[in-house]
């Protein structure tokens, strides 16, 4: 389960890119990562994601928020076929989102104690909205969870019903508040 997302980033590069370009990306970003036996990727700390993100985003040239997003989307469906186990039978896309800090990432936390998820997710009030969540992590990853509310979304079919606006606290992406309305019909 280590470095889950960072291996599904390469599994990412290679179905919704081209097949073989995570090898180049990794190659070319050997430089900046903290492990450098290409064999052993399930052992690579997450920390190195972000250069090996950077580096996608460069080789493939496009916009590296949006490539970030579109990841959150695919890592969505990763996590929930990989880590079922993890994940109830949430009703609906918001009883989904409420519980990820309390109960999903903390069963992973429980089964692997040495594996701290530290994202923090806490549900606003909010009566303007159908739900409105205050995301903060030091690993500044506020593209990657807006990526992931939009897959929980599309796997609840909420995802033309429902708008997400995001108020960036913080320029590192460690802090940002997501409204989620339903779009008026
Ligand atoms: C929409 C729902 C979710 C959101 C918004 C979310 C948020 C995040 C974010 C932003 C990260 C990156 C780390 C960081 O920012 O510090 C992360 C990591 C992770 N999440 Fe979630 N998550 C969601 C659902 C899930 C689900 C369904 C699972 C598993 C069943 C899961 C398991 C994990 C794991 C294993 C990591 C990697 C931790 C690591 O390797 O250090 N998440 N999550």
């Amino acid at each position: 389960m280590r470095g889950i997302v960072f291996t599904a980033f390469l599994t990412f590069l290679d179905e919704r890119r081209d097949f073989g370009v995570s090898n180049r990306v990794l190659n070319e970003s050997e430089a900046d990562l903290e492990t450098s036996a290409f064999t052993s990727v399930n052992h690579y700390p997450s920390r190195d994601l972000k250069a090996l993100l950077a580096s996608a985003t460069r080789i493939l040239d496009e916009p590296f928020s949006e490539m970030v997003k579109e990841f959150g989307e695919f890592l969505f469906d990763h996590l929930m076929y990989r880590l079922s186990m993890h994940v109830e039978n949430y009703d609906t896309w918001q009883s989904m989102l409420i519980n990820v800090e309390d109960t999903i990432h903390e069963s992973i936390h429980k089964l692997e104690p040495k594996r701290r998820i530290p994202v923090a997710l806490k549900q606003v009030e909010d009566a303007n909205t159908a739900l409105t969540l205050h995301y903060k992590s030091p690993r500044g990853m506020a593209d990657l969870a807006e990526g992931l509310i939009m897959g929980c979304l599309k796997h609840y079919s909420a995802e033309q019903a429902v708008t997400i606006v995001r108020f960036d606290q913080s320029a590192d992406g460690t802090s940002s508040i997501f409204k989620m309305t339903y779009e008026a019909t």
